[in-house]
């Protein structure tokens, strides 16, 4: 075991990881699994970076020794949660241990089911058919503002039981807290409008309790764990995590697909001629461009990992997007192979906290695709307007994205948002 840590000046909410990200991810991330695959950065109080596959899957499936808790500082500070640096309101399952974890997550694992995802697959063609006749005539729109934003917006406030017309307090609340970086004065803010956010669902709740529908909040208020009522401040919890999970990265992966489509003429026209390829190649901009880059962990007992002794209650960065670059697992993994196959990237995790709305992510990223590729194919990016998240280290993303292409025609008759709920 190495007798000295390896310190490595490494920040991933910072500018330059961004740029090396944007510029060359696989020779950055593959230069860190030659040289340091288990590393200590000094930044937000101390944490680890790992990166290489086989490290990422073993610290992300031993869950006992990595912990995903998130203490809230009236019961002490032991552990943080699973961003780094930690968040100061937790989200629930996300941020719980078995064997309470397994109480929520059974509790949510139906709503995103293969069968529901099925179900709610003709309500993501309704917004996303809303979204593009908004502008279709123009031959003009905002890739992210105006569709891959609202389209994962309005579906998690469907699911949800809260009402499409305030979907955009929601996403920018959220885009927000992940893409401002933590240092910054407008970090404070950003967390103030979460606070806020979370504000909305005690009236959310309450409403759902007098008036339940098919929805996830009016199925929580009903639920009992251990023959108990769900407390509010969880409820609160989970329907946060919920929103923060669905709203920004859904926007993400289709934000980086139209990007690099623009770009590579022959990838677009393959998925143009043969749409039965837009799974695969979702899968495959998942492991490439890995919208959530890195969560955290904390070390609950000394261990080694990579010849490095991890110290009980030091966090642990999982760098999903190193490990979906990493040549032990992916041939070429430097270029986008549509069809690459087999093709087991960690970009929705990996253990017992896997993505819970892997499935509704997946459906909604097929169907907005398939929408532009079909109504808009010669779309062109205005690419000196298109603007990266200032920070990327939690979610790789886009706050904009205008682009041009050939006017074509609405397929219904203007409705107002409030009647497609
Ligand atoms: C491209 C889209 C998405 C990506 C890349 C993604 C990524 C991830 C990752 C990496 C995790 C694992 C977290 C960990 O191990 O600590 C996770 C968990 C989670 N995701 Fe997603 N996610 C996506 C879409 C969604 C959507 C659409 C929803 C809900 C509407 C969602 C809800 C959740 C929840 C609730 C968890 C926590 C699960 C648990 O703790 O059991 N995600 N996601």
């Amino acid at each position: 075991m190495a007798q000295q840590r390896p310190v490595v000046d490494f920040d991933h909410h910072s500018k330059e990881y961004a740029q090396r990200v944007f510029s060359n991810p696989t020779a950055f991330f593959q230069l860190m699994q030659r040289e340091h695959p288990v590393a200590w950065s000094e930044k937000y109080g101390g944490f680890w970076i790992v990166s290489r596959y086989e490290d990422v899957k073993r610290v992300s499936e031993d869950d006992t020794t990595f912990s995903s808790r998130n203490d809230l500082p009236q019961q002490g500070v032991a552990f943080n949660g699973i961003t780094i640096p930690g968040n100061p309101a937790r989200s629930t399952p996300i941020e719980m241990d078995p064997p309470e974890f397994f109480d929520y997550r059974r509790l949510l694992n139906r709503w995103f089911a293969p069968a529901a995802v099925e179900k709610l697959k003709p309500k993501m063609r309704e917004f996303t058919t809303w979204c593009i006749d908004r502008n279709i005539e123009s031959g003009c729109l905002d890739l992210v503002l105006d569709l891959a934003g609202p389209v994962p917006a309005m579906m998690t406030l469907h699911v949800l039981g809260i009402p499409l017309e305030h979907w955009h307090l929601y996403a920018d609340t959220a885009h927000a807290v992940v893409y401002t970086p933590p240092d910054s004065p407008a970090k404070r803010k950003a967390i103030e409008g979460d606070m806020m956010m979370r504000g909305t669902f005690v009236e959310i709740i309450k409403e759902r309790r007098r008036k339940p529908g098919d929805d996830i909040i009016s199925h929580l208020v009903g639920a009992r764990i251990n023959g108990k009522a769900i407390p509010d401040s969880t409820l609160i919890e989970i329907c946060s995590l919920i929103v923060h999970g669905g709203v920004d990265t859904t926007t993400s992966l289709l934000a980086n697909t139209f990007e690099y489509l623009e770009r590579t003429p022959a990838d677009r026209r393959r998925l143009i001629d043969d749409p039965a390829l837009i799974f695969s190649a979702g899968e495959e901009f998942l492991r490439y461009y890995c919208p959530v880059q890195m969560l955290g962990r904390t070390a609950t007992r000394d261990v080694e990992l990579g010849g490095q002794l991890i110290r009980a209650g030091e966090r642990v960065g999982i760098w999903w997007a190193a490990a979906n670059h990493d040549p032990a697992v992916f041939e070429h993994p430097e270029r986008i192979i549509l069809d690459r196959f087999p093709n087991r990237h960690a970009a929705f995790g990996l253990g017992i906290h896997r993505c819970l709305g892997s499935n509704f992510a997946r459906a909604q990223y097929a169907i907005v695709l398939e929408e532009v590729l079909k109504r808009m194919p010669d779309y062109r990016l205005m690419r000196d307007q298109a603007e990266h998240y200032e920070s990327i280290g939690t979610v790789n993303g886009y706050v904009k994205m205008p682009a041009t292409f050939t006017p074509g025609k609405r397929r219904s008759a203007p409705v107002e948002l409030t009647a497609l709920q």
